[in-house]
């Protein structure tokens, strides 16, 4: 050390920063029952997220509302939601999960926030445009689903929100009302940021389109094994025989049997392909095995699950009872903010 640095009395350390705690929030609409789209575009990597921090998943049955008009089909696809994400890993020890109307809070919460929404954000969310634009009636509760969205972020003070591409712009708009909200009445609210998942996982329908329920090309996670294969049987191929070398990449088949195949097996696949002298028979048997053995432990749990419906409906209630206090938490602090509450608004920093 030179003298210089020996008479320099030491600076005193700086305390440690405190970095933001993270909290991973995100929903899935019950509009039906999950599809292999939705699991690889989706839940997948939810699942993987589920513990990065504090983490909030559910099921939005208030956004499906807006769609699903039959009572009996609502409480099912709820009830198999939930069935189906514990049987896929979601982990309630980590994540609370808990269906959308169960947090009345979060209803509270859109009214606050609906009278800071101005009309022209809504009227550009491309959820209500495209229905506009196609000639269907749109409904209020479609006009301010993203409203709505908002209060389900706001309410967890979310950190992450791991969406699709097509949800990314109600992301932007519960920024956008956050930010006017905290701007009329102090630091209420977090702001989220979107973590889009994985991009290019498109997953192909059976036609070769985007998988979708809408397009009715789905091949669903838990469904009968003998009726998964026969819509495998059927995946559309092109008329060239395979019996012809063929580029496997880009091939809605090849690009399914890859969802679901060890990287060797994928790789032996490809070669086959661009061999030839084989058919797509053989091909959607290989995807029939394959995607039967990835899921085979889902399916074991989700079957113990459903014999059991005591242990689904605790993890709903528990998972609710969680996400609760913490919207209860936010709602107050909006509410004093705003002069709804006969509180004052809390101190600045009364945001945890
Ligand atoms: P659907 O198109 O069948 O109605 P949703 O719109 O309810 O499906 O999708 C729920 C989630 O699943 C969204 O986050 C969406 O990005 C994802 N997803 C749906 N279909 C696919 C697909 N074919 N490939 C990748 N992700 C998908
Ligand atoms: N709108 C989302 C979808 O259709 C579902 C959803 C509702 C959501 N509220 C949310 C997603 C809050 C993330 C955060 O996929």
């Amino acid at each position: 050390m030179s003298d210089d640095a020996k008479n320099v009395p030491p600076r005193p350390l700086s305390p440690p920063r405190a970095l933001p705690p993270t909290r991973v929030l995100s929903g899935i609409q019950p509009t039906g029952r999950f599809h292999w789209g939705n699991y690889f575009g989706a839940i997948r990597q939810y699942i993987e997220l589920q513990s990065v921090g504090e983490s909030y998943f559910f099921i939005a049955d208030l956004h499906a509302l807006t769609t699903v008009r039959e009572p009996e089909r609502l409480r099912a696809f709820v009830r198999d939601a939930a069935l189906d994400l514990v049987a896929l890993g979601l982990d309630p020890v980590h994540a609370a999960l808990f269906v959308q109307s169960d947090v009345p809070e979060v209803t509270e919460l859109t009214w606050l926030l609906m009278t800071v929404t101005p009309m022209g954000l809504l009227e550009r969310c491309h959820a209500f445009k495209d229905k506009k634009s196609r000639g269907m009636a749109a409904d209020a509760g479609l006009f301010t689903y993203p409203v709505l969205m908002s209060a389900d972020i706001l309410a967890y003070d979310a950190t992450i929100v791991p969406v699709g591409e097509d949800q990314v712009q109600h992301i932007e708009v519960c920024r956008d009302l956050a930010g006017t909200f905290n701007h009329l009445y102090g630091e209420v609210f977090t702001l989220p940021k979107p973590r889009l998942v994985e991009a290019g996982a498109r997953v192909p329908g059976t036609d070769g389109q985007k998988m979708s329920k809408s397009y009715e090309n789905t091949i669903e996670v838990f469904e009968e094994p003998s009726v998964q294969k026969k819509k495998i049987m059927r995946i559309t191929t092109d008329s060239r025989p395979l019996e012809e070398p063929k580029e496997p990449e880009g091939d809605h088949l090849f690009d399914l049997f890859s969802l679901f195949a060890p990287a060797a097996e994928r790789e032996a696949m490809a070669a086959l392909y661009r061999r030839g002298g084989f058919g797509y028979g053989d091909v959607k048997k290989a995807l029939v095995a394959a995607a039967a053995d990835f899921f085979a432990d889902a399916r074991r749990r989700r079957a113990e699950l459903a014999a059991d419906p005591g242990t689904i409906d605790a993890i709903l209630a528990r998972g609710a009872e969680r996400a609760r206090a913490k919207a209860g938490d936010v709602l107050s602090r909006a509410k004093r903010a705003c002069g709804l509450s006969r509180l004052p608004a809390q101190p600045a920093g009364g945001k945890a």
